[in-house]
C-alpha cells in the first residue's frame, strides 16, 4: 500500500497496536506523528523506528489542554492530515464489586472522552478525502466477566464514530472502526495473566493471539482508497473470536 508523503497521526503509538501501525506507514512511505504521555516512550519509540518521517508529540489524550497543545504541534507546520488513527486506550479489569470511581474515570477519560476531543480538535485539519480509525475491540460485542467498564467505554465509542461518519461524510471524510480481538502486546500482558491469555488464544477459531503488526495492516486498509466506500463500519480482527467465543 502506498502512503507516500500522506500525514499520519496516531494517539498512543509508543508501544503495542499504535507503534506498530507507525511501523506500516513509516514503510508505506508516510510522514507519521504518534503520542504518548511521556517523553522516555516516545524517545524508545523513535529509536525503534529510527525514521526522518516520524515525529512525536507528548500529549495525555485524556486532559483537554494537553489535546490544544497537540493541535498546535500538528498544525505549526501548516500540514493538513490524511488519516488519524485514534488508538491510545487503557483497560482495568475487574469485577463490578471491585471497580472503583477512579477506574471507571481513568478508562472513560482515555477511551472515549480522549477518542472524541482528540477527533474534534483535529476536525479542523483533516484533508478532504481523509480518513479517521477508531479503536475499539471485540468486546464492544461480547460480555467478557471483569471487563463491564472498559466494555462500556468501547461500545460508547463504536457510536459516536457511527455518527462521525454520518457527520464527516459531506467533506469526503471516512469514519471506521477496527476491533481487535486478543492481541499480543504490553497492554494486554499487564492487565491478563498467563492462564487467562491461553484462555483467550483458546477462544479465536485460530487457536492464537494476534500480533500488533496484523492490526495495523487492518489499519492501513480501512486508511486505504481501496476501503473509498467504506465509512461508519466496525471491522473485526480477531482470528474468529467473536464467533468461535460465542458459539
Ligand atoms: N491488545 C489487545 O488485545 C487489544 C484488543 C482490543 C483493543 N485494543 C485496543 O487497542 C489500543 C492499543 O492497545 P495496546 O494493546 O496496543 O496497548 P499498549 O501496548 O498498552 O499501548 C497503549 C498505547 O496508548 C498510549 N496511552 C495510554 N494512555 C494514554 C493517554 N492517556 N494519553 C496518550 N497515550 C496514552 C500508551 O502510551 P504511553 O504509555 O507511552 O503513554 C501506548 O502507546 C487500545 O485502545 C486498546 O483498548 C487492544
Amino acid at each position: 500500500m502506498n502512503f507516500t508523503n500522506k500525514n499520519v497521526l496516531i494517539t498512543g503509538g509508543t508501544t503495542g497496536i499504535g507503534l506498530a501501525t507507525a511501523k506500516e506507514f513509516i514503510k508505506a512511505g508516510a510522514n507519521v506523528w504518534i503520542t504518548g504521555r511521556n517523553s522516555e516512550n516516545l524517545e524508545n519509540a523513535a529509536t525503534e523506528i529510527n525514521s526522518s518521517k516520524l515525529k512525536t508529540i507528548v500529549s495525555d489524550t485524556s486532559n483537554l489542554s494537553n489535546l490544544s497543545v497537540l493541535e498546535q504541534a500538528f498544525a505549526e507546520g501548516g500540514n493538513k492530515l490524511d488519516v488519524l488513527f485514534l488508538n491510545a486506550g487503557i483497560a482495568v479489569f475487574s469485577p463490578i464489586e471491585e471497580v472503583t470511581e477512579a477506574d471507571f474515570d481513568a478508562q472513560f477519560n482515555t477511551n472515549v472522552k480522549g477518542h472524541f476531543f482528540t477527533l474534534q480538535k483535529l476536525i479542523p485539519h483533516l484533508a478532504e478525502g481523509s480518513s479517521v480509525i477508531f479503536t475499539s475491540s471485540t468486546v464492544a460485542t461480547a460480555a467478557n466477566l471483569g471487563t463491564s467498564i472498559y466494555s462500556a467505554t468501547k461500545g460508547a465509542l463504536n457510536k459516536i464514530a457511527q455518527i462521525a461518519a454520518n457527520e464527516l461524510a459531506g467533506r469526503k471524510i471516512r469514519v471506521n472502526i477496527v476491533s481487535p480481538g486478543p492481541v499480543s502486546t504490553p497492554g494486554l500482558h499487564k492487565v491478563v495473566p498467563e492462564e487467562a491469555k491461553e484462555y483467550l488464544a483458546g477462544a479465536t477459531a485460530m487457536q492464537r493471539l494476534g500480533d500488533p503488526a496484523e492490526i495495523a495492516k487492518t489499519v492501513l486498509f480501512l486508511s486505504s482508497d481501496d476501503a473509498s466506500f467504506i465509512t461508519g463500519t466496525e471491522l473485526l480482527a480477531d482470528g474468529g473470536y467473536i464467533n468461535f467465543a460465542l458459539k
